[in-house]
């Protein structure tokens, strides 16, 4: 679906609640997508933001790499004008027969779009069973740029994080650049998140979250990713706002939790 208001447009795929374009009036996307990305029914869209959901990387092995939300179909529930620059739009999973065969609980993920000169995103669980589950997730946001080495991420100093590729904890010194495959996850991160490339910032605040993901591919790995061209890399970095490794959440029955970011 496509929405657009005084102050900003967007492109939402229902397949996974999948937003995949975020322009600014008068700007250029925020996101990043790829060109050669598949839309597909039951392949997650390769850009944009996936929601990743109830598990967040190989986190139960039972389930698929970053979980089954980004490639179910979600319902529409509502579009709501709420003044002339902004807009809600709700879209909501629950569980079904292909669900619980995955994942055997009972469910309802409500996904909250609010679209204005900032884009906030709200990702509800709520647990309608009556044994309690445990969640992993993430929105695993991809951030267009004018290219790798321009950028900077501040607001993770001094963070302890665990990088994917050594397998091993380190200590966040300083503000973040990259040159070089990098897949790091940031715990008890609660700051504001500002991602600059030249003159650009983009604002990142998170609710309900104290873990973050910055992963960009780099040349190798980019070779091996699905619906990337070997460039790509260039063009985009992930900064994946999360409950993952210990941030992860226990709902119990007729309990919710809301993971939000909003971007601006
Ligand atoms: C990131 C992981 O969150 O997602 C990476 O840290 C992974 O290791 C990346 O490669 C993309 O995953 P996918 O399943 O969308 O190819």
């Amino acid at each position: 679906m496509e929405i657009k208001n005084n102050n900003a447009s967007v492109k939402i795929a229902l397949q996974g609640a999948h937003i995949y374009e975020y322009k600014r009036k008068g700007e250029e996307d925020l996101l990043w997508l790829s060109d050669i990305s598949d839309f597909e029914e039951g392949k997650a869209i390769r850009g944009g933001i996936p929601i990743c959901w109830p598990s967040f990387g190989m986190n139960n092995a039972s389930l698929p790499q970053h979980g089954f939300a980004r490639t179910s179909m979600f319902e529409h529930i509502y579009t709501k004008e709420i003044d002339v620059g902004t807009t809600q739009v709700l879209l909501r999973l629950a569980d079904n027969a292909s669900t619980r065969k995955l994942w055997n609980h009972k469910f309802e993920l409500d996904v909250m779009f609010t679209i204005s000169s900032t884009l906030k995103i709200e990702l509800k669980t709520t647990n309608l069973d009556t044994k309690d589950f445990t969640i992993t997730q993430a929105l695993h946001s991809y951030f267009s740029i004018s290219d790798i080495r321009n950028i900077k991420i501040k607001g993770l100093e001094n963070k302890l994080y665990f990088d994917a590729l050594q397998e091993k904890n380190f200590l966040q010194k300083g503000i973040i650049e990259i040159n070089e495959e990098f897949d790091n996850v940031y715990q008890e991160a609660n700051e504001e998140i500002v991602l600059e490339d030249n003159s650009k910032k983009v604002h990142l605040k998170s609710l309900g979250s104290s873990s973050v993901v910055v992963w960009n591919p780099w040349v190798e790995k980019t070779k091996r990713m699905s619906a990337m061209k070997e460039d790509d890399y260039k063009n985009f970095v992930c900064i994946e706002t999360a409950n993952a490794f210990e941030d992860f959440k226990l709902i119990k029955p007729k309990e919710s939790h809301t993971l939000s970011v909003e971007i601006r």
